[in-house]
């Protein structure tokens, strides 16, 4: 069997190392990256730290607004799949790239399959969420995390091909633990102590391309009178230089780190904030309390667990959050068991019977 996978932003490479193991046991993957990051410490660390091969193909297709970016994906998509003529196309999460491979190849008639699937955040202002329904709709194959997006799907009518498989983000983590806690220095480097740091990620456009909810986020942060690490995304970088933002004392503004270190960095916070979807969810496999710098969230189970509150960026309500974190003992699995990349190449081997 071979299966194109397509990838082109951060999260994507954290997910397709975990099937891209599993995967290259009995069949060939062709890797496709569209370029959309390509800075080397929102890129290549992560290969470089996953193990992942070196992508077969990348588009370099870089930044632009969202029609110049995905368009010019469609563009140099489309030759490479004709060449490759794969049985299925492989995409993952919500991102510019997960649409784009989802329209090329639904156009090319080549059998689709969604990482992810059924994730819903009900607003529809959010780029990602459209792209999430797009994909879905398209696919043949529908990967779900967990039950929660099975109900999504059914409510949109999207019943065929849908599997719960777990989190393929749960398969990395479990993998790479034991190796960032061997191989991260990222503690004594920053001067930390474990769970005596706050960690804060923020990358959602709503937060950042907002300058007066930018502004009362980092404020907020200067307030909060712990240490706040803060990993920036190259998005927020630029607008806290744009906007002439000046920050707190108690943050450590630093490059975005790569992935060793950030697990160690969540594993040992003592409070995560984040408007990230993937954050949110490793701070609940390593029992961190996550505080979401959100109005809503698609990772509902961590808030029902009792392990995730949603905030939205009102400076009060993050306050109040951070301080009184209280969560349950008890932490179930909510995504699977670290089996969710084996399950799916499994259902896309007997998809092809
Ligand atoms: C994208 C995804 C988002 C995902 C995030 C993961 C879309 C619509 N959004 O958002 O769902 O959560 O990736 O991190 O696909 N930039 C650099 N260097 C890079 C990459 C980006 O400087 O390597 C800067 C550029 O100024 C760019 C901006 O960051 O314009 C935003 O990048 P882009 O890929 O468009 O969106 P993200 O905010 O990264
Ligand atoms: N991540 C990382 N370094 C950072 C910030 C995030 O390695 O400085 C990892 C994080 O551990 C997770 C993934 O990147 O595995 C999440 O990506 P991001 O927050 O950019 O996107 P989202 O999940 O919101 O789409």
């Amino acid at each position: 069997m071979k299966i194109l996978t397509v990838v082109g932003a951060r999260p994507q490479f954290v997910k397709a190392a975990a099937v891209n193991r599993v995967l290259c046991e009995k069949h060939t993957e062709v890797i496709l990256h569209t370029g959309q990051h390509y800075d080397e410490s929102m890129s290549e660390v992560f290969f470089r730290e996953l193990d992942i091969p070196e992508p077969d193909y990348n588009l370099g297709v870089g930044s632009a607004g969202h029609s110049a970016q995905t368009g010019e994906m469609l563009i140099r998509m489309e030759p490479i799949f004709e060449k490759e003529n794969p049985d299925w196309v492989l995409v993952y999460g919500d991102t510019n790239s997960t649409l784009a491979g989802a329209l090329v190849a639904s156009k090319m008639h080549i059998p689709l399959a969604h990482v992810e699937a059924g994730l819903r955040s009900f607003n529809r202002a959010m780029p990602e969420e459209i792209n999430r329904v797009v994909t879905d709709h398209l696919s043949q194959l529908l990967f779900c995390p967990a039950q929660k997006a099975v109900g999504n799907l059914k409510l949109e009518g999207v019943t065929s091909g849908v599997h719960i498989v777990g989190d393929v983000m749960y398969d990395a983590v479990l993998r790479h633990s034991a190796t960032a806690e061997k191989k991260s220095t990222i503690l004594s480097s920053l001067n930390l102590e474990s769970k005596k740091y706050l960690l804060a990620t923020v990358h959602r456009v709503s937060n950042v391309d907002e300058t007066q909810t930018l502004l009362n986020i980092l404020e907020t942060f200067g307030m909060l009178g712990e240490t706040v690490v803060f990993p920036v995304h190259p998005r927020t970088r630029k607008a806290i230089q744009t906007a002439g933002f000046s920050l707190g004392e108690n943050v450590k503004l630093i490059e975005p780190v790569g992935y060793l270190d950030m697990l160690w960095l969540e594993k040992n916070a003592r409070v995560i904030l984040t408007d990230s979807g993937g954050v949110q969810k490793e701070a609940y496999w390593f029992g961190t309390p996550c505080v979401t710098l959100r109005e809503e969230t698609e990772w509902v189970e961590t808030v029902e667990a009792g392990w995730n509150v949603v905030v939205g960026t009102q400076r009060g309500r993050i306050i109040d959050a951070v301080r009184n974190v209280s969560p349950p003992a008890a932490r179930p699995n909510l995504f699977g068991d670290g089996t969710a990349s084996q399950n799916i190449v499994r259902l896309l081997e007997n998809e092809r019977k």
